[in-house]
């Protein structure tokens, strides 16, 4: 049979040397994206590309560390000490702070960790706003080869877990939280209350596990009954508003229990404009110990404030630093917690108010 020639070459020839050239550009690609990965998936991370990522991706800068915080909102007492505590910390330090304000929503927090991922951070501090949409955060930084630690909330464990797809979980026990603040409720009432609860953000991990130990700790008293149960936000305004609209379908309330304390001090207005007494008529507790939750302790209207610290930065510069020397970080660094109460608020009130 009469074969083509190209350049002296018959096609059976020329067909070998294409496949060949487009075998070795193949290969030359995936290296190319392997190394960008390694070095850059952060500049001080190790390893290659996704594939090749260690699970969780290593750190192995120790020193001017260029660290991106991805903030879920920037208002609130709470949130602006964290956000504070984070950048004294990263300071003190001498690391690059490299700060995104997600606003309240998951998508932008998404795009705000890729950007950090596009800055080539050396390791990602994420406060995720909920926990399922904010796993794939999690898995953009690890397919970039860049650590990430969670702080203050945690993601769904279904879909990406400590110690293989990021580092560690440092925050409070939010469960915990809960059944102190039902703990308290039921000891002050003699164990008979009709409560409203406020809720914190729908998916949100400190919101769901602080119903979660409430209202099984509420469920052990036979005189105690959740009347509504709804999601007020966090947010002083929203509590305020979703208080004054189940009071007019529950006027015969006793109790409030709100996730935070912007929210119980939202509570505390809606029940004084409805001609309630707030810590005569209506026991309400709360979480937080923000310096208005603290107040409002001291001047009778809220019983009981659980702590949920704020303080991050210290803890997680030390525990960056521990992860980057090689040490094994347990999958959630527990942070305690205190409980305020009339009896002893006075005594923290100047050191820990925010
Ligand atoms: O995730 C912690 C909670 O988030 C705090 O209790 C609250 O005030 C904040 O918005």
């Amino acid at each position: 049979m009469k074969q083509t020639k190209f350049f002296g070459l018959n096609m059976s020839a020329l067909f070998i040397i294409v496949l060949g050239g487009l075998l070795l550009t193949a290969c030359g690609t995936s290296n190319s994206t392997s190394s960008s990965g390694g070095s850059g998936g952060g500049s001080g991370s190790s390893g290659g590309g996704s594939s090749s990522c260690a699970s969780p991706p290593k750190l192995s800068k120790t020193t001017g560390l260029k660290v991106g915080f991805s903030q879920n909102e920037n208002t609130g007492p709470w949130r602006l000490a964290e956000t504070k505590s984070m950048q004294d910390a990263a300071k003190a330090q001498g690391a690059q702070l490299i700060f995104t304000d997600a606003q309240s929503s998951a998508s932008k927090q998404i795009s705000d960790v890729d950007s950090l991922i596009a800055q080539k951070v050396d390791v990602i501090v994420l406060a995720p706003l909920t926990s399922e949409p904010l796993a794939k955060a999690v898995q953009d930084a690890k397919a970039a080869c860049i650590p990430v630690v969670l702080i203050d909330r945690d993601v769904d464990h279904k879909l990406a877990s400590p110690n293989k797809d990021y580092v560690t979980f440092i925050g409070s026990n939010f469960v915990q939280q809960g059944k102190l603040a039902a703990d308290w409720l039921i000891k002050n009432t003699g164990g008979k209350a009709k409560i409203i609860e406020l809720q914190g953000t729908t998916g949100a991990s400190a919101a769901t596990d602080r119903k979660t130990g409430f209202d099984n700790e509420i469920k052990t008293a036979p005189g105690m009954s959740i009347l509504a149960s709804q999601d007020a936000d966090f947010n002083r305004d929203k509590g305020r508003q979703t208080m004054q609209t189940l009071l007019q379908a529950h006027p015969d309330v006793t109790a409030v229990y709100a996730h935070n304390d912007e929210m119980a001090i939202g509570a505390i207005a809606a029940l004084k404009a409805a001609g309630k007494k707030p810590g005569k008529d209506v026991t309400v507790v709360s979480i937080d110990g923000e310096r208005d939750g603290m107040n409002a302790i001291i001047n009778g209207e809220l019983g009981t404030s659980v702590q949920s610290s704020p303080f991050f930065g210290p803890i997680t510069f030390q525990t960056i630093s521990q992860y980057a020397s090689g040490n094994k970080i347990p999958d959630w660094v527990v942070v305690q917690d205190l409980q305020y109460t009339k009896d002893n608020v006075q005594q923290y009130i100047a050191k820990n108010a925010y």
